[in-house]
């Protein structure tokens, strides 16, 4: 008698919009912008400790990690370089859950950045599969380090990346949606190359490095600038995108959905507690609210 009550009961739930279930390989993934130039501490683990209490399945950092050291490419430069390494790395603990990386021009500006970020952290143009996406992250300044572009050609994929790129989309032709991810975008001298060789299928570009977010179009795609994670910025607001944040990004059976999240828009699940309300006792806007709610 009672499963049959249980099961009129749920037969009769009260829900909506039952035309569209969350596909089973429904997932998200974070992106993290600029924490440098003129790093402002304390921001970049802000918006770590955020986007765990998020709990992507992965999140991407779009470069610019470090501050540029101009030295001789020697081992004292590598030293400086690798403890700011360690400092970026101690901000992003917060987080558990993998975090690729996209090299920026700090973090990549020359042969001992190079060696430096290639050494301790990987490769800086690598491609990957997660359920039934690609994503691809490029290398801005390889040209450039490699000599294959002059120093007034900073932001140069290069022939040789740009063939891999050829060759890592044609091996993953079946991708329900590829993501590019790159530092600098707008300013790469071989975006329209990019996107020839992207057309043709469900793509999406982000990228960072103006410190100002923007959805932009360029050659018939839209593509995504994000601003920053607390690398240098005027914070004028939303209105022309100068704020810290992160991206949200959730991919549901190739359908993307991309929502930005500002700087403490995410509050632990014990933000407000009796203990701390009573503290609060002083708050005389929130003591008349609730008395102004009581007297209606
Ligand atoms: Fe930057």
């Amino acid at each position: 008698m009672s499963d049959r009550r249980d099961n009129l009961l749920s037969s009769h739930a009260a829900v909506v919009n039952l035309q569209r279930q969350a596909h089973p390989k429904r997932f998200s993934f974070a992106l993290l912008p600029d924490r440098s130039g003129n790093i402002r501490p304390g921001v970049f683990r802000r918006i770590a400790e955020q986007v765990e209490m998020m709990s992507p399945d992965f999140a991407i950092f779009t470069g610019d990690a470090i501050e540029i050291i101009d030295s001789p490419d020697d081992e004292e430069t590598k030293l400086a370089l690798n403890e700011q390494w360690d400092e970026f790395l101690d901000e992003l603990s917060p987080l558990t859950r993998p975090v690729y990386l996209t090299p920026g021009w700090h973090d990549y500006k020359s042969a001992a950045h190079a060696e430096v970020f290639s050494k301790r952290l990987g490769s800086p143009r690598y491609s990957f599969d997660y359920h039934d996406c690609h994503f691809i992250v490029l290398n801005c300044y390889e040209a450039f380090i490699n000599g294959e572009a002059s120093t007034d050609a900073v932001w140069r994929l290069g022939a040789r990346q740009l063939d891999w790129l050829a060759m890592d989309l044609s091996a993953h032709k079946s991708a329900k949606h590829t993501f590019v991810i790159v530092h600098a975008f707008y300013e790469s001298m071989e975006r329209q190359e990019v996107v020839d060789l992207l057309k043709g299928r469900p793509f999406t570009i982000f990228s960072a490095s103006s410190h100002a977010y923007r959805k932009q179009e360029f050659a018939g795609t839209t593509y995504y600038q994000l601003a920053t994670a607390g690398g240098y910025s005027s914070l004028d607001g939303v209105g022309n995108g100068t704020v810290d944040h992160f991206a949200w990004v959730t991919v549901d059976n190739g359908d993307v959905k991309i929502a930005n999240v500002l700087l403490d828009g995410v509050l632990p699940d014990d933000f407000c507690t009796e203990e701390l309300a009573a503290d609060f006792v002083a708050g005389e806007v929130i003591i008349s609210g609730r008395m102004s709610l009581w007297d209606d």
